[in-house]
């Protein structure tokens, strides 16, 4: 069965083909950080013009890439929610039009179910259930994952996502948007013990993350460097030590969630899953604990069309998908 995948929830346009759930054709991704970039942060009016343009120039290049035509696709499937409206609109219409026009059913694909499964486009695939730990610009949670298209949110951020707080910290230090890279870099010549920055652990067993107070803290030391009149940042072990507030969470919590649902599988996905101190760590708490931890490639980490087309992929084989143009977005995640 050969899926067309398409995803727009945010700042990239991507389409990929993917073979039987197993082989990638094709893989483009389309990304609008540069345009973003000069606003420190996604302009959603922008998003959407650009996801306008870039939609089907990326799906031909993917069909094209992958040596493929339309004719030859059995069914699309298309990131529905959660993100912004307009960006997702673009995705759904396009995959709407090509369907009706040419005769090829379509499904709806939460964006979530994506990154939950993006680690079966390596070879180091875990066995269900496993505990996945989602870190993105737009989530952070903690879910219970017993099948493909099954999955149980056990916790998640109640204000910031990890990756929207290395965007701010990023922003107040000046730096480059997307944040996460640019600090996972400085943090490499920082010391990630030099600033004792908070760890919301919340309750003792809670598996919801707060990183907002993580935020401020970072906010208040940079202001009060200033008022010292300190001219230069200790840049680097602010990365670091902002850094290591992050990755000390994540894990504890993967590991909490392991622990409490007796699963020895932790999955890391979403775009802050590209942190090499995350993956670092995460490995090696994991080892520590008897714990086998999966991790995508950094390139499936961030958004992309592959994982689309793998959840789809699945959702078709159980019967899912058609012909049914009433289907909408969804801005936020339906619990
Ligand atoms: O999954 P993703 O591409 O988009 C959403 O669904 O949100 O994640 C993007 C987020 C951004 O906040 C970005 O700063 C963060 O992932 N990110 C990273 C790294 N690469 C991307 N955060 C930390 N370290 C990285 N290497
Ligand atoms: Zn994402």
């Amino acid at each position: 069965m050969l899926i067309l995948g398409i995803e727009s929830s945010c700042d990239e346009t991507a389409a990929a083909v993917l073979a039987d759930g197993e082989e990638l054709l094709a893989d483009v991704i389309n990304t609008q950080v540069a345009t973003h970039a000069k606003y420190g942060g996604v302009v959603p009016e922008l998003a959407s013009r650009m996801h306008l343009e870039a939609i089907y120039p990326v799906v031909e290049e993917a069909l094209s890439q992958a040596g493929v035509t339309l004719a030859d696709i059995d069914g699309i499937a298309v990131t529905q929610g959660p993100g912004l409206i307009g960006s997702l609109l673009v995705g759904l219409s396009f995959a709407k039009a090509v369907s009706f026009v040419r005769k090829i059913p379509y499904v709806g694909v939460d964006h979530m179910n994506g990154h939950l499964l993006s680690v079966f486009l390596g070879q180091h695939r875990p066995a269900f259930p496993y505990i996945a730990v989602v870190a993105s610009g737009g989530h952070s949670s903690i879910f219970r994952v017993n099948s493909a298209k099954e999955y149980l949110l056990l916790g998640r951020t109640r204000d910031d996502a990890a990756g929207e707080a290395f965007d701010k910290v990023a922003k107040l230090l000046g730096l480059a948007y997307p944040g996460g890279p640019v600090i996972g870099k400085l943090a490499e010549e920082g010391r990630g013990d030099a600033i004792s920055f908070p760890r919301a652990w919340l309750t003792p067993d809670s598996l919801d993350f707060s990183f907002s107070g993580l935020k401020t803290a970072v906010v208040n030391f940079v202001h009060k460097h200033r008022q010292k009149g300190e001219r230069v940042l200790p840049q680097a072990d602010i990365c670091a030590s902002f850094q290591e507030a992050v990755v000390d969470v994540l894990v504890e919590k993967g590991i909490r969630a392991a622990k409490r649902e007796n699963i020895d599988r932790i999955v890391l996905a979403g775009g802050v899953a590209a942190n090499g101190r995350l993956r670092a760590e995460m490995a090696r708490r994991g080892k520590e604990q008897n714990i086998e931890v999966y991790m995508p490639a950094p390139r499936f980490c961030t958004d992309n069309g592959a994982m689309i087309a793998l959840a789809g992929y699945h959702r078709f084989l159980a019967g899912e998908g058609g012909y049914d143009y009433e289907m909408d977005v969804y801005s936020r995640v339906a619990i």
